[in-house]
């Protein structure tokens, strides 16, 4: 008999023929046919040709609804007519320059201005370089070399840090001190030795950790929605408490907002009250160009000035602060005004709410996480709070729900997670929802 699965795949299959065709030519040249594993599925991803507002074209010509805005950074839909109009007069002007350019100045200042915790601010061409260089900041400043993260937290592709980000729940320890994991082999094993792993959302177990071993620790990195686990927001009492015990003995907090900057105007720090002591960021201020960005404050941050040879940290790397990028994320960061953000959030409420609505009316053991315009799907009854709760989800009934999705014109991430841009509306919501109920229906919920 076939399968749920064997029939999502077959219907897959059969409506993206050139799809699977530039699949087979790609795998000759790129192992897995792509560069970028986090985009892949089996048995092969679609190959987009166009984007336009909410829609994606694949080279099929297929039409799909796209909530994963390459993975939450176009907030303003694809191809947003002010950002499109920036780029193309940078492009009059040259692509890139062996100096600052004058966009670089304002974009610097818009994110000053919008950010409470930024005094000064750097950017660079990823997210990956932004926890790279902050964690490297935070060890120069405080003397010390050990960091904190959260268990199931992803941070970026370096040593430090990709560390616990999908731990195997039978090597991964007790839940109050979890095993330090490498998340592959290649890692350095001084990346394991140097970090101590938390579990998100629960205050008394990570101030234990950091109280053990605070004469060791430099930072600790937290992201104030957890992206991996399926845009699961901390819980205020949790970023108050590590904000409370690092200023008391003297490490430095860093907020990865690499994706929860979207969550209000001046980012989650705003949302939550709390200030750190140095922000990563990433995807929305760079509008959909290549982006990284870490700042906060000065003390801190002026040991990357060079100004008389008196840099203490060095800070190289010729796309950084390119003006094609600066053009992008001033466009972008201009447009994304506090009304934008209610209709984000509104939206987004909206959502999650008629999807619970959907999983109680059809007693479907299934669940929504996510915060403002972050969404994620739980294929579990129990409350996703952290990364073990999150691995209670049943993978079987993910991977039909994706594959069913595309197949209902609806792309999100392969773990289900998605986000919402200015420019859907109500109605991409109740499709959406009605999708969800669609693929539901074949696995035998009705
Ligand atoms: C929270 C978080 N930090 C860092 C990164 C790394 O950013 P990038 O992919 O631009 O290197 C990501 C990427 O998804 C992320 O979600």
């Amino acid at each position: 008999m076939t399968t749920p699965l064997e029939l999502e795949i077959a219907n897959y299959t059969a409506a993206n023929p050139k799809s699977a065709e530039l699949h087979n030519t790609a795998t000759q040249y790129m192992p897995g046919g792509d560069t970028r594993n986090s985009i892949f599925w089996d048995p092969f991803p679609l190959y987009i040709t166009d984007g336009n507002g909410t829609t994606l074209t694949d080279a099929d010509g297929n039409k799909r609804t796209d909530f994963v805005n390459n993975m939450t950074t176009l907030i303003l839909g694809h191809r947003p007519p002010e950002v499109i109009a920036a780029v193309a007069e940078q492009l009059e002007h040259g692509l890139s320059f062996p100096a600052p350019s004058p966009s670089v100045v304002q974009w610097a200042k818009l994110m000053c201005e919008r950010v409470r915790s930024l005094d000064k601010v750097r950017f660079v061409n990823t997210g990956t370089e932004a926890t790279l260089n902050a964690i490297r900041a935070a060890r120069a400043f405080t003397e010390k070399q050990k960091l904190v993260k959260c268990e199931g937290a992803y941070h970026g592709n370096h040593d430090a840090i990709q560390i616990s980000v999908v731990p195997p729940i039978d090597q991964a320890g007790d839940a109050d001190s979890p095993e330090a994991i490498k998340a592959f082999p290649g890692i350095s094993d001084s990346a394991v030795d140097d970090i101590f792993i938390v579990p998100f959302n629960d205050i008394f177990a990570a101030e234990r950790t950091i109280r053990d071993h605070a004469d060791e620790l430099a930072a600790v990195i937290v992201e104030p929605v957890n992206g991996q686990c399926g845009m699961v927001p901390a819980k205020h009492e949790f970023l108050e408490g590590l904000r409370r015990v690092t200023e008391e003995l003297g490490i430095l907090l860093i907020f990865d907002e690499v994706i929860a900057f979207r969550i209000a105007y001046g980012g989650a720090q705003d949302y939550y009250g709390i200030t750190p002591d140095l922000t990563c960021f990433g995807k929305i201020v760079g509008g959909g160009m290549p982006v990284g960005a870490f700042g906060g404050r000065e003390d801190i941050m002026s040991m990357w000035n060079p100004a008389g040879g008196s840099a203490v940290v060095q800070h190289a790397g010729t796309f950084n602060g390119n003006p094609m990028t600066a053009a992008a994320g001033v466009a972008t960061l201009e447009n994304l005004t506090p009304e934008k953000y209610e209709y984000l959030n509104h939206l987004g409420e909206s959502l999650r709410s008629k999807l619970r609505a959907l999983f109680a009316e059809l007693e479907v053991p299934m669940g929504v996480t996510g915060i403002a315009s972050l969404f994620a799907l739980q294929f579990t009854s129990t409350e996703v709070v952290d990364y073990r709760t999150f691995a209670t989800n049943d993978k079987n009934m993910l991977k039909i729900m994706f594959i069913g999705l595309l197949n209902e014109g609806f792309l999100m991430s392969n773990r289900c997670a998605g986000n919402i841009s200015t420019v859907h509306t109500e109605d991409d919501v109740d499709a959406f929802v009605q999708a969800v109920r669609n693929v539901l229906k074949r696995i035998g919920y009705n």
